[in-house]
């Protein structure tokens, strides 16, 4: 913020603001009016930060942040602002820089770092250009920003210029916030809507630079651009819909955050799970974990199912719930069962949990509402921590449902110190996986140029893959047709020839995963014998596979885990696709959000 009033206090709300997102470490740098510099940054809680701002700061220009660490453990140091070795330039900064290590090394090796960050490299930079080279600092800001790849949103200030901030943006999220004899500048409309209901989205390749009396926003050429200001409508109801068209795109966004906050509450750092004892005990006498669920929950449990089996030994099943309740399978001696739920609401699954109840099993809810009928109901419950999921069309409850479904599958798995689980490092590869989410909604741009080619009016459409990408192909199917209403079906890969490959018709467009080492080559196959037959094909594929002909590129997870990238293109073709044709993302026909009728 820069303004005419002190920021401290404002800085701080705006943080508080975005506490849901999880984070690990928080900082603030405020110039004081008197000219001095204070910057105070810490591990944990923005209560812990406040607890250290004392005194006040009472400068009118200053910048926060919030992070959460994926490479840099979280260190006071590696928090942000990260700033210059002359104590003089401050930045903040959400994305990541993918060449850092080769700028450090052409242009600083003179210079001692203080963090891991490659955040710092660019302050560094940028005071470099100032002091060795006499840039001012808007020369040496633009020089900086035209030598970075990667993504950022960027705010930075100088100690020496108290009426001056810049800010810059590719890929990350920033909106500035337009107040009376203010301006304000964040990555999220919440953090500022207390102070302003006028913003500016910034486009990739913006910079701005602000003073208290007026803004200029350029390219990165330094060539005047204009971008309109619009008033965000926010009501009581919508505010968490924030800046967002549709609650649905806001959901996709959140799900990186989402998998931060599940490590947060279940992952502690020193490598334990931290999962109710009395249900892992209980769950290592089944011999058998049924997973019972509906939609994209139970698209859930078939990922979840392997985990079970792969990470803790334990046989796993996912089964509908509105054919498990009236259509038993033989069941196992010691069965246990897992309810997965995101409303806790769902007549189907309820009817399931009152039958084994009554039979004596014992029961597990996962579901994102504390509180519902079947966390209420069932013996054990473990929260998704997703935060409200509003859209009709499920999207971070899904990878939520996966995430915690980790969880439990290394809690019981190093209970029963099975070897797959000790060398599951979950709290690493989760982080792994928030990153690479962050990098796919980063570049929803493309997805949403791919639907535009791909998906033009479109009657079919299938979603093809093997092994895991099997259930990954049913899921994206069920997001496309249910917010766009083109009719898919996802389909094993190796099952297409066996009977419905005779769908495949001209322009038929035909989706494959392929995230998985031993089936890669055969997907592939399947895929080249649809589009012999003319299908639109499209392959979303792991990175350390990928072809310089594969459209969508997948950052490389742990294999277990591979549905939390795979899931984010297919979500983000099934919107663009919904708002293509016009029709109410959020609100899909003939659907509610939580089915309470069998
Ligand atoms: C699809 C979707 C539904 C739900 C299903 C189960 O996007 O949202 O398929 O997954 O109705 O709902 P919950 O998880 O609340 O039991």
């Amino acid at each position: 913020m820069i303004g005419a009033k002190p920021v401290q206090e404002i800085l701080m709300n705006g943080l508080q603001k975005l506490e849901y997102r999880g984070y690990d470490s928080a900082g603030i740098f405020v110039n004081s009016a008197r000219g001095g510099r204070h910057m105070v940054k810490t591990v944990g809680k923005i209560a812990t930060l406040a607890s250290k701002l004392t005194p006040a700061a009472d400068g009118t220009m200053g910048i926060g942040h919030t992070r959460w660490a994926t490479n840099g453990a979280p260190t006071d140091a590696n928090a942000h602002p990260q700033y210059s070795v002359d104590e003089r330039f401050y930045l903040v900064h959400n994305g990541v820089i993918t060449n850092a290590a080769a700028l450090k090394a052409q242009y600083l090796a003179d210079v001692p770092f203080q963090s891991q960050t490659d955040t710092e490299v660019v302050v560094q930079l940028i005071a470099k250009f100032v002091r060795d080279d006499h840039d001012t600092p808007a020369a040496a800001f633009y020089r900086t920003l035209n030598l970075l790849k990667g993504s950022y949103a960027f705010v930075l200030a100088d100690a020496e210029d108290p009426d001056t901030l810049y800010a810059a943006k590719n890929k990350s999220p920033l909106l500035i916030g337009v107040g009376e004899g203010a301006y304000y500048v964040g990555s999220d409309a919440m953090a500022m809507i207390d102070q302003t209901k006028q913003f500016i989205a910034l486009q990739d390749g913006d910079v701005v630079i602000m003073h208290q009396d007026g803004l200029t926003i350029t390219d990165l050429a330094g060539d005047f651009v204009h971008r309109d200001e619009f008033t965000a409508q926010l009501d009581a109801s919508e505010i968490s819909k924030g800046t967002y068209p549709y609650y649905m795109l806001k959901e996709i966004d959140e799900q990186p955050a989402v998998m931060r906050r599940i490590v947060d509450a279940y992952l502690p750092a020193d490598g334990s799970v931290s999962v109710d004892p009395a249900l892992v005990q209980a769950l290592d006498q089944a011999d058998r974990l049924y997973i019972v669920a509906a939609g994209t929950s139970y698209h859930a449990g078939l990922v979840g199912a392997r985990l079970f089996e792969e990470v803790a030994g334990l046989p796993a099943e996912a089964y509908l719930a509105s054919e498990f309740g009236y259509h038993m399978p033989l069941l196992s001696q010691h069965p246990f069962f897992l309810l997965l739920s995101q409303s806790g609401e769902t007549a189907d699954s309820r009817e399931v949990l009152v039958k084994v109840k009554k039979m004596g099993y014992p029961v597990l809810t996962m579901t994102n509402t504390a509180g519902s009928t079947l966390s209420r109901e069932a013996d054990y419950t473990m929260l998704l921590h997703a935060g409200p999921e509003i859209a009709v069309a499920s999207t971070k409850a899904y990878t939520a449902q996966i995430g915690v479904q980790a969880v439990l599958a290394k809690a019981l798995g190093m209970y029963r110190q099975q070897p797959a689980a000790n060398d599951f490092a979950l709290r690493h590869q989760l982080s792994i996986a928030a990153a690479g989410m962050q990098t796919l909604v980063d570049e929803k741009d493309q997805i949403k140029n791919l639907v535009g080619q791909y998906m033009p009016d479109q009657h079919d459409a299938f979603y093809i893959g093997r092994g895991a990408d099997y259930p990954l192909s049913l899921e994206a199917a069920l997001k496309l047709k249910e917010v766009s209403y083109v009719h898919t079906e996802g389909f094993a890969a190796g099952e297409l020839k066996h009977g419905t490959i005779a769908l495949i018709s001209e322009d038929t467009p035909v989706l494959a995963f392929i995230t998985d080492d031993a089936t890669a080559a055969h997907t592939r196959s399947n895929l080249q014998e649809t589009e012999a037959r003319g299908a639109h094909t499209l392959s979303i594929v792991s990175e350390h596979l990928a072809e310089p002909t594969d459209n969508i590129v997948l950052p490389d997870v742990d294999p277990r885990l591979s549905a939390l990238v795979g899931i984010i293109p297919a979500q983000l073709i099934a919107y663009y696709t919904a708002l293509g044709k016009g029709l109410d993302v959020d609100k899909p026909r003939n659907l509610a959000k939580s089915v309470t009728v069998e």
